[in-house]
Parts: C-alpha cells; sequence; structure tokens
C-alpha cells in the first residue's frame, strides 16, 4: 500500500520504517529539513536497537521523507498522523500539532481524487478522532465523511528500547473506526504481514484501550512502590521476597509445561523501585485523570498513582538522611539518570527529582549513565558534575544512589564501594545487589526492605 506518515518524532518514524520493510510505500513528513535529510540518507534520528538497520535498508527505496504534507498525502491511499500530544500544565494533553497535522491532510485532499483514509497514531483521549479530526479534516478538505474521507484510531503499544520489535512483532492490533470501508483499509496494512491479533472496535474505544493500558502498568508499578513502604515498615519483612511470591500466583504467572514459571513481563512492574518516569506513563495517567475530571468522573485510584509515584524521590531523600545525616556538603554519586535501562531518555526520570533534591539538600552530585549522560547535561549544565565510569563517580563519594537497573552497575563489587566511596552508604534503587553481601561494611539501604 502507499501510506503517508505525519510527524516523524519516534513512533512515526519507527512506524514508517516498519512499514517500509514489511514491503509498503511509505512518504514521511517532517517539518524539520535536517530531519527529512537524515531519514533519505538512511540516518536514524533517535537512539533505538535495529532501526539503522531498516533505514539503511529503506531509505531512498520505499521509505522516502518530505517537509511536504501535499507531496506525501496525494500519492498515498492512507495517512498516519504520529505527531506529538505534550501535556498543559493541568494535565490535559495539548492536542494543536494533531489538529494542525488534520488540518494540512485535508488541504491535500482538496485536489486528490478519491476516498482517503486518516488514522491517528498519536496518543489522544477519546473523542478526539470523531471530534478535532474530523472536523479539522473536513473545513479543510471541503470533503465530507465517510463519503470523502474515513478516520481511523491506531494506538501503538511500542516501549523504548525495544520499538522495532514491538512494531514487526505487535501482540495486538487495536483499529478503531466508525465505518467498514475504513476498518478494512487499516486492517490491510497489517493482515497477513505483522502477525497479532486484530482487535475491531470504534475509534473511543480504540483512544481508551491506549490509556487503560498504560495506566494498568503505571498502577501496578505504584501499587508496588506502596508494598514496599509498607515492608520497609516491619522488620525482618523484604519487599522483593513478598511480591516475588505474589507473582507465583499461576494466574499472574502461567507455568511452562515443566512446570517453571513462565515469568511473563508484566512481573517486571510489580516490584518496588524508584517510580515510574518516561515519555508515556506519567503524560498519560494525567491525560486521563484530566479526561475524566471533565467527563465527572474521579478518577480517584489513577489521581493516588500519580500522586505515589511524586512521593518518592522525597522518601528516597529521607531514607539517605537517616543513613548518611545531613546531605549538605557530602558528595552522592548518582549511578543511572535515564529512566529505565537501556535507553538515553531522561525526560520524566525519577533519577530528575531526586538530583533537584539532593542539589537542594547541599550535596554535591556527580551523575553516570551508560548512555543517558547528554540529555542529562541538557538538563542540569553544570550543576552537577558527570563521570564516564560509574567507578570515577564513586570515588569520594559519601552515598551512591542506584536509580537505574542498568547491567553496568551490577558488576561493581562491594569491595569496590568499601574502598572508593569515602563513606559507603548505599541506596539500591532497583534492588540489583544481594543486599547480605552489600551490607557488609556497607550501610545498605534497598527499596522496600528496612
Ligand atoms: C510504555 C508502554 O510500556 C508501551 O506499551 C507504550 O506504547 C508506551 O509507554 C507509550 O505509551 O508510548 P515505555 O515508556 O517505553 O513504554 O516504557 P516501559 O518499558 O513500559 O517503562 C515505563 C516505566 O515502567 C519506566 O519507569 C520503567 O522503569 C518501568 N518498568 C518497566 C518497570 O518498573 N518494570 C518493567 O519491567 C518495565
Amino acid at each position: 500500500m502507499k501510506i503517508s506518515i505525519i510527524g516523524t518524532g519516534y513512533v512515526g518514524l519507527v512506524t514508517a520504517a516498519c512499514f517500509a520493510e514489511k514491503g509498503h510505500e511509505v512518504a514521511c513528513v517532517d517539518l524539520r529539513e535536517d530531519v527529512v535529510r537524515k531519514i533519505n540518507s538512511g540516518i536514524p534520528t533517535i537512539h533505538e536497537p535495529g532501526l539503522a538497520e531498516l533505514l539503511a535498508r529503506n531509505s531512498g527505496k520505499r521509505l522516502r521523507a518530505t517537509t511536504s504534507v501535499v507531496e506525501a498525502v496525494s500519492g498515498t491511499d492512507i495517512s498516519f498522523i504520529c505527531v506529538g500530544t505534550p501535556s498543559h500544565p493541568d494535565g490535559s494533553i495539548d492536542t494543536s500539532q494533531v489538529e494542525k497535522a488534520s488540518r494540512d491532510i485535508g488541504a491535500a485532499l482538496k485536489s486528490k481524487p478519491g476516498r482517503h483514509v486518516v488514522v491517528v497514531k498519536s496518543t489522544v483521549v477519546p473523542g478526539t478522532a470523531a471530534g478535532i479530526v474530523l472536523k479539522a479534516l473536513s473545513e479543510s478538505s471541503g470533503k465530507s465523511h465517510p463519503s470523502g474521507f474515513g478516520i481511523a484510531s491506531n494506538p501503538e503499544f511500542l516501549r523504548e528500547g525495544s520499538a522495532v520489535r514491538d512494531s514487526m512483532e505487535p501482540d495486538r492490533i487495536v483499529i478503531g473506526a466508525e465505518d467498514e470501508e475504513t476498518r478494512k483499509a487499516v486492517a490491510a496494512v497489517y493482515e497477513g504481514m505483522f502477525g497479532g491479533k486484530i482487535i475491531s472496535v470504534n475509534t473511543r474505544t480504540a483512544e481508551m484501550i491506549k490509556y487503560a493500558n498504560n495506566s494498568l502498568l503505571a498502577t501496578l508499578i505504584s501499587f508496588s512502590n506502596e508494598i514496599g513502604d509498607i515492608c520497609e515498615s516491619i522488620e525482618g519483612v523484604d519487599a522483593e521476597e513478598v511480591l516475588r511470591a505474589v507473582t507465583l500466583d499461576s494466574r499472574i504467572n502461567p507455568r511452562r509445561p515443566d512446570g517453571s514459571p513462565l515469568d511473563p513481563q508484566i512481573i517486571g512492574y510489580l516490584r518496588a523501585g524508584c517510580g515510574y518516569g518516561g515519555s508515556c506513563f506519567p503524560k498519560d495517567v494525567s491525560a486521563l485523570i484530566s479526561f475524566s475530571k471533565k467527563t465527572g468522573d474521579e478518577a480517584a485510584l489513577l489521581s493516588e498513582v500519580r500522586r505515589i509515584n511524586s512521593l518518592r524521590p522525597g522518601k528516597i531523600i529521607e531514607r539517605l538522611k537517616a543513613a548518611a545525616g545531613p546531605l549538605k556538603g557530602k558528595k552522592a554519586a548518582v549511578l543511572g539518570t535515564a529512566f529505565k535501562q537501556d535507553t538515553d531518555d531522561v525526560r520524566e526520570s525519577p533519577a530528575v527529582p531526586l538530583i533537584r533534591l539532593l542539589l537542594a539538600e547541599g550535596a554535591r552530585v556527580t551523575a553516570t549513565d551508560p548512555a543517558a549522560l547528554e540529555n542529562t547535561r541538557r538538563v542540569f549544565g553544570d550543576m552537577i558534575s558527570y563521570a564516564d565510569e560509574p567507578r570515577d563517580a564513586l570515588k569520594g563519594a559519601h552515598m551512591a544512589l542506584v536509580l537505574t537497573k542498568w547491567n553496568d552497575f551490577s558488576g561493581i563489587g562491594p569491595e569496590e564501594f568499601r574502598s572508593l566511596m569515602a563513606k559507603p552508604v548505599l541506596f539500591d534503587g532497583r534492588r540489583i545487589y544481594d543486599r547480605k553481601k552489600y551490607s557488609e561494611g556497607i550501610a545498605y539501604i534497598g527499596t522496600g526492605v528496612r
């Protein structure tokens, strides 16, 4: 099929590359000329495993980029809107880019014969495709819905760090449409090529599925952190043991034929830690809370999920102070600033508010991260120091905080913490160390355990 994709951020570029790899002809649009140039030369503009290979194979062939919406849309049958939906201060989403993309597509449709399908892939609250998008398209194209064009919602579930794999082998493909012809057109993009069960619903349901999905995962994280906090108050109880046993419930964790647990990925969200971050969970939970206020609902649980998450950094600082005394003038080594391992992304990373709190307490901070130092520098500039190697960060430190579950950190032995640090206080925010071994001569603080 001939497909146009508006917006080549994370979702747009990965989607475009995967569609091209599967044999579709894809035209991407981005306003930024340097981004367009790079895509056309096969150079990835984001850090994502496997993307460079896909671009190398498809750029200039089945995948091309342009700054002109008219050029891209006019030669295609179906357009995917993949622009950003950033948060307003009240948590609601800013749909201005979605609206502009819809208007631009509509303007291109004016002179394009035949019916066109417009699919919203950006994360938007229920009613956006059938509301703002439909209205903008009708007004700017002069065509009417559904005879002149169709609208659909096709949310994505890709994760940073495994976006290409998640897109090439999706577990499900949610297609929200308001009419059968449109549903068939979107299904034709995927059918027989991507695997994954197709779920056919209306556009509002598809939009809601995306929010419900991320909200569930964020809820599991806040639930685990609450259990962790309670465990920390009980002598001899470790949330790691408690939650591991819970995740062996075969309703959560089915068994293989040999009886061993399958350990599905969901159990990774059932661990006490530093709190959730990234560009999706915080934004989507807030958007759903804000949306529910407008519909007259309370979203009481999700409001608590968000509040529990926002309290994590403060709680961690209190525990550090209890172990290390006043932080003023002390050196803190922050191991891991990315919001999760295998990414360079620090957006909404728990490390950011934690570093701010450390600085507010008068501590000196040295941060280290295998991938995210450049992005960390953009946030903190010369307010903190940076170390390329974790062991350099530890030298002379009075406390070490492990905030991201990078493999690079798990190899640091207890003797290294003891010998490198001025005073070995270790906060293990991801529980990557053996508590017993790392408690010998080290003031070890683990999430979920006293
Ligand atoms: C998340 C969802 O997982 C994707 O399905 C969704 O498409 C995406 O948001 C989106 O809306 O675009 P992502 O933010 O890349 O993807 O990252 P996750 O791997 O889910 O991590 C989110 C948070 O959960 C992070 O803070 C991470 O540290 C935490 N997490 C992740 C865990 O606590 N345990 C895990 O096993 C995995």
